[in-house]
């Protein structure tokens, strides 16, 4: 395929994607939350763009600038995201769930700033579980609209990756291994994209942009193998 068609080969396509790290409110000064920098998802984003696609960021926490000529939907909580993310999927021909969603919430958000108490221990965080975005997503999709999650992964990369892929019944799956160093903020990445059915294509250590590439690439051949 040429420079031409790349330009222009997800034209018609309204894609959607998430990005950033969602926030749990423990009171109104502090939350639970995570490492996502959100920059995977923003070289979603803006190469989505490049390659002629409408295309509505949903972000959650982020500190980037704003991708030319992207929607961009700002949010803070899981509850928020889901709520963004199922109103811009109605119409949409893929969504991509780069953000790290938080599993847990806190069981009460306190209305007041939580105080400590002379000679008293701190209360333990009662925790709930957030809804699971993707699998519902999954779920409930029409034929055609491809469903694509990331993993997160510490250990048994590829083990956990193909597990989880089928769990959460999305097509395609980004696996890649997260710590200290890795991947979290990092102008790198490195990852192997599952498919649903077999197909797996490993992607270099290289700039976010190039895996979001290769990303829009394997839902491209997605969306080929339906119509
Ligand atoms: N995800 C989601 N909703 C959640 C949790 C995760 O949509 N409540 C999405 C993430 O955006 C990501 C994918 O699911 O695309 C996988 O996230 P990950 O944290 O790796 O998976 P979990 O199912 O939460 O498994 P784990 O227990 O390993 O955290
Ligand atoms: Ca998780």
């Amino acid at each position: 395929r040429g420079p031409a068609a790349l330009d222009t080969d997800l034209a018609g396509r309204h894609v959607v994607v998430t990005a950033g790290g969602t926030r749990e409110p423990l009171d109104p000064v502090r939350f639970l939350g995570n490492r996502s920098s959100g920059k995977q998802g923003y070289a979603l984003a803006r190469t989505a763009v490049a390659r002629g696609a409408r295309v509505t960021l949903v972000a959650a926490n982020t500190v980037l600038p704003e991708p030319a000529g992207a929607d961009v939907i700002e949010v803070s909580t899981t509850g928020e995201l889901r709520e963004a993310v199922r109103k811009a999927a109605a119409d949409a021909d893929a969504v991509v769930m780069a953000a790290a969603v938080a599993d847990f919430r806190p069981a009460v958000r306190a209305e007041n700033k939580i105080k400590k108490r002379d000679g008293q221990d701190p209360e333990p965080i009662a925790l709930v579980r957030n809804p699971d975005i993707l699998a519902e997503l999954s779920a409930d999709r029409p034929a055609g609209r491809v469903v694509a999650g990331f993993a997160a992964e510490t250990e048994d990369v590829l083990a956990n990756g193909r597990a989880k892929l089928a769990r959460k019944g999305c097509d395609l799956l980004v696996v890649n291994q997260v710590g200290e160093a890795l991947a979290f903020g990092t102008e790198e990445n490195e990852a192997v994209i599952i498919e649903a059915g077999g197909g797996e294509t490993s992607v270099p250590h290289g700039p976010k942009d190039v895996l979001a590439d290769r990303i829009w690439d394997a839902v491209a051949r997605r969306w080929a193998a339906v119509s």
